[in-house]
């Protein structure tokens, strides 16, 4: 797979640049498209990414796809398990907050936003990747949830862009499977990281909200969620929190 990167100083956010120069990220075969701050950068849900200038990284990767789209459901999972798997390899222990979402220490250190547009039998896919990798203390602050920042769990210090290139050759590997064999290869490693497994938790979306206890993934990746009236439902997204004892 040919990869090219592309990089950007200051930029709103790596996502909308990329969609809005589909002639530069679709000349190759994989095109990383990085950036040193983001002005207005994204999150799901429409929340805003914190992304202030420094040693963080903010990426989006762009890549075609001719495939049905209905089976690219998990490819964000993918992203998020190559993320979390770099990190093991820095020493570290993530979790996987079903679906893109990794934890350290129960707080968030990274996200994925995943963006498809269909052109033409094609599909393009837009992968932003949000990794706090050495954030002032302040910025955590701001976030509205407990975030947390690499640098924090490790002593050695780490380059952004030495993070990334890990990345890159992950997720490369990963997406061929992913292309070759769908989500089934990676459906155990996944489960294995997912945090909150056997805890109830709060899952939202589109103003809908099931409690429940966070039970395991379907062969594609949603999350089956055990319902106090003893069935199992498979969620395909949601925005999942720790159900708090009262
Ligand atoms: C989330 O957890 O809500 C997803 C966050 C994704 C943030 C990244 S940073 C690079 C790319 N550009 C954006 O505007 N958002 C994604």
């Amino acid at each position: 797979m040919k990869c090219k990167k592309i990089f950007l100083d200051k930029i709103d956010s790596t996502n909308k640049w990329a969609k809005e120069h589909t002639d530069q990220v679709f000349s190759e075969d994989l095109t990383i498209v990085h950036a040193d701050e983001q002005t207005a950068g994204k999150g799901r849900f429409g929340r805003h990414w914190e992304s202030p200038q420094g040693e963080n990284i903010y990426a989006t990767f762009c890549f075609r796809i001719n495939a049905q789209c209905l089976h690219l459901i998990s490819l964000a999972q993918v992203m998020t398990l190559s993320i979390a798997k770099i990190l093991i390899k820095l020493g570290l222990q993530p979790k996987i907050r079903w679906p893109n979402d990794i934890l350290l220490s129960n707080k968030k250190v990274s996200g994925v936003l995943c963006e498809i547009s269909h052109t033409k039998g094609l599909c393009e896919v837009f992968l932003g990747v949000g990794i706090n990798v050495d954030t002032p203390k302040e910025i955590l602050e701001k976030i509205d949830q407990p975030a947390t920042c690499l640098q924090k769990h490790i002593i050695k210090k780490y380059k952004k862009g030495e993070i990334l290139d890990l990345l890159e050759i992950q997720f490369i590997h990963d997406l061929d499977l992913f292309l070759a064999q769908g989500f089934a290869p990676f459906l155990c490693e996944y489960e294995n990281l997912m945090a909150y497994i056997g805890e109830e938790i709060c899952c939202e979306n589109q103003g809908k909200k099931w409690v429940g206890i966070c039970h395991s993934l379907t062969n594609d990746g949603q999350l089956n969620l055990y319902l106090p009236n003893k069935e199992i439902i498979a969620l395909q997204a949601a925005d999942v929190t720790l159900r708090v004892k009262k």
